[in-house]
């Protein structure tokens, strides 16, 4: 009997809201064996996931196969996936196993599962829907039992759209759909990963700890991360191999981050989960008359706005 590993989510850090509602996702769909679509940004821990929800599953002791579907080639991948029959093909010179026998019992991971051919797509959906499938150059069908785990940093409802993706295959993989939100709509992780990761390094370089002062955690916390978690972990790495124990300061860190365009800050910090701007802003109307006890004018300097603006703004909330 497998054994799930409770704590097989610890690996993912992070407190962000954002954060926790895609482990507590992917905790209920991990007990269950229905298909799973990991979305996200290039580095936002996508595999990781996958990894964590494979141990936390009953296929735990079972292995999990990783394939990466941007890497086969056209020609191959239904006999990479699907196994072939001796002689099925020039150079098949015996029967082989392919991807999903490996996965027998366990689960397949596929891996950029934007890119794989849409030749091969009716094949998957078949043996996503009932685990059937064919070596190329057999007649006979066989029955794999696999969990199957997609990820891709592609919109597949829009590749739908524009034709480069089944939808058949997409509707049956995004039963359960899991979006692993950008580093930049999480920043308050920022400080809590750049710590692990510059602890990381020191150990694997047996150094000195180094660590980022409160500057150098400002502009990280405002940089857009790109290339996301996987962008930072490089960022630490960089610094701890170059400055190890040092407090590194903001003029430290690599030029991209250091030389960003710093934003000019009214104070104001938009809050993760976002707010609504039509609201906030009939909120913001109504405190500023209340403040200047209906003075118009004095309401309209208190936002830095002319008496004409702020005359069209009430007017365009009835607040007149
Ligand atoms: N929440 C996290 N906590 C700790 N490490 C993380 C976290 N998210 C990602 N990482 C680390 O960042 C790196 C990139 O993660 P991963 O390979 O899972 O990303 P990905 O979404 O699969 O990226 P890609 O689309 O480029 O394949 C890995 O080293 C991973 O361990
Ligand atoms: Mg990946």
């Amino acid at each position: 009997m497998a054994t799930p590993s409770s704590n097989a989510f610890d690996q993912l850090l992070g407190s962000s809201p954002a954060l926790e509602s895609v482990i507590r996702t992917a905790q209920i769909a991990a007990a269950t064996d229905v298909p799973i679509l990991l979305e996200g940004e290039t580095g936002t821990g996508k595999e990781l996931l996958a990894k964590a929800i494979q141990q936390h599953s009953d296929r735990a002791s079972q292995p999990l196969v990783v394939l990466n579907c941007a890497a086969l080639p056209a020609q191959l991948v239904e006999s990479l996936l699907f196994g072939h029959e001796r002689g099925a093909f020039t150079g098949a010179s015996e029967r082989t196993d392919g991807y999903v026998h490996k996965a027998h019992g366990g689960t397949l991971f596929l891996d950029e599962m934007g890119e794989l051919p849409l030749s091969i797509q009716a094949k998957l959906l078949r043996f996503v829907e009932n685990g059937e499938c064919q070596r190329v150059g057999s007649q006979h069908t066989e029955i794999i039992d696999t969990r199957i785990i997609a990820a891709t940093h592609r919109n597949l409802n829009d590749m739908v759209r524009q034709g480069h993706f089944r939808a058949d295959l997409f509707y049956r993989l995004c039963v359960v759909t899991i979006r692993l939100p950008p580093l930049r709509e999480r920043s308050r992780d920022i400080a809590r990963l750049a710590n692990h990761f510059l602890i990381q390094a020191a150990n694997r370089h047996q150094s000195r700890v180094a660590r980022f002062n409160h500057d150098a955690l400002t502009r990280l916390k405002h940089y857009p991360w790109p290339g996301n978690v996987r962008e930072l972990k490089n960022i630490c790495e960089y610094s701890a191999a170059l400055m190890p124990g040092k407090v590194i300061d903001d003029n430290d860190l690599p030029p991209q981050i250091r030389d960003q365009h710093q934003p000019a800050s009214s104070g104001f910090t938009l809050p993760e989960q976002g707010i609504d701007m039509e609201m906030l802003e009939v909120d913001l109307l109504q405190q500023a008359l209340l403040y200047s006890h209906g003075n118009k004018s004095q309401a309209a300097k208190l936002l830095g706005l002319s008496r004409d603006t702020f005359l069209y703004r009430l007017k365009k909330h009835h607040l007149t």
